[in-house]
């Protein structure tokens, strides 16, 4: 009786522990978007209105090595995003062939990296912001990557199931927008299909892991660096 109680009370702290430490997410969350929005205007933007500022950088991982056009107005401009590194160094190959899935390209790195992993397939480089589609398409170009298409989100003739997504998603457009987003699209993966998600920790990532997991997404964490977490998730 008393190790049940005990374990009852064990369970209880973990679950306001767990609450709290989402709220801890959270805070954190709008604290970023507050400081983010007396900065500059978001980089989810559809037309940047930012002055360009053209700029080209080295991309470098251990299999792959390609440039990049940036510029103003799209996401991490400067420098290949640490996080987006984190999950082009420990993602599993993607599959050879099919359709396969960048939700929230930016100027393409993680396109990129899927196209000239799986040449054989087809990959869709999905955004918002048309100043980053812009540039991933002519990064494709750059690269002699052909295998790449750079669209919005409501383009026709995007393919209504992924054998694999993979996604730096964009934590600032809010919780709700993103789990609609993410519902969305991992709505689309194909049976025995696998999503691989980069999540700064500070950023929510144990929440977001916990949020799938509720809705049904079995989702595990299979790599813990730099303080980002890369979830892995299964069709349902
Ligand atoms: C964190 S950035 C990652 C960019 C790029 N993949 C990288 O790793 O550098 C997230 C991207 O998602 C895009 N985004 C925001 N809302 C979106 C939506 N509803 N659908 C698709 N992409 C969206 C943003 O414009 C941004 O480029």
């Amino acid at each position: 009786m008393a190790g049940q109680a005990g374990q009852a009370g064990q369970a209880g702290q973990e679950q306001r522990a767990g609450r709290d430490q989402e709220q801890a997410d959270q805070d954190r969350v709008s604290q970023d978007r507050v400081s983010q929005d007396r900065v500059s205007e978001h980089y989810f933007t559809a037309s940047p209105a930012a002055a360009h500022r053209p700029g080209l950088i080295q991309v470098v991982l251990p299999d792959l090595h390609f440039e990049c056009a940036t510029d103003a107005g799209v996401f991490s401009g400067g420098r290949l995003d640490p996080g987006t590194r984190v999950l082009l160094e420990t993602v599993p190959p993607p599959p050879a062939r099919g359709d396969l899935l960048d939700l929230g390209t930016g100027y393409g790195p993680i396109a990129l990296a899927m196209a000239a992993r799986a040449p054989g397939a087809t990959v869709w480089a999905v955004d918002v912001n048309e100043r980053a589609l812009e540039l991933c398409a002519a990064n494709a170009a750059r690269a002699g990557l052909g295998n790449l298409r750079c669209v919005t989100p409501e383009a026709p003739g995007l393919p209504g199931q992924f054998a694999a997504i993979w996604s730096n998603p964009p934590i600032r457009v809010g919780k709700q927008a993103l789990h609609e987003m993410l519902a969305s699209w991992l709505g689309r993966l194909a049976p025995g299909g696998q999503a691989h998600l980069v999540v700064q920790r500070n950023l929510g990532a144990d929440s977001l892991q916990r949020w799938l997991q509720a809705e049904g997404w079995p989702a595990s964490r299979i790599a813990s660096r730099s303080g980002y977490r890369v979830l892995q998730v299964a069709a349902r």
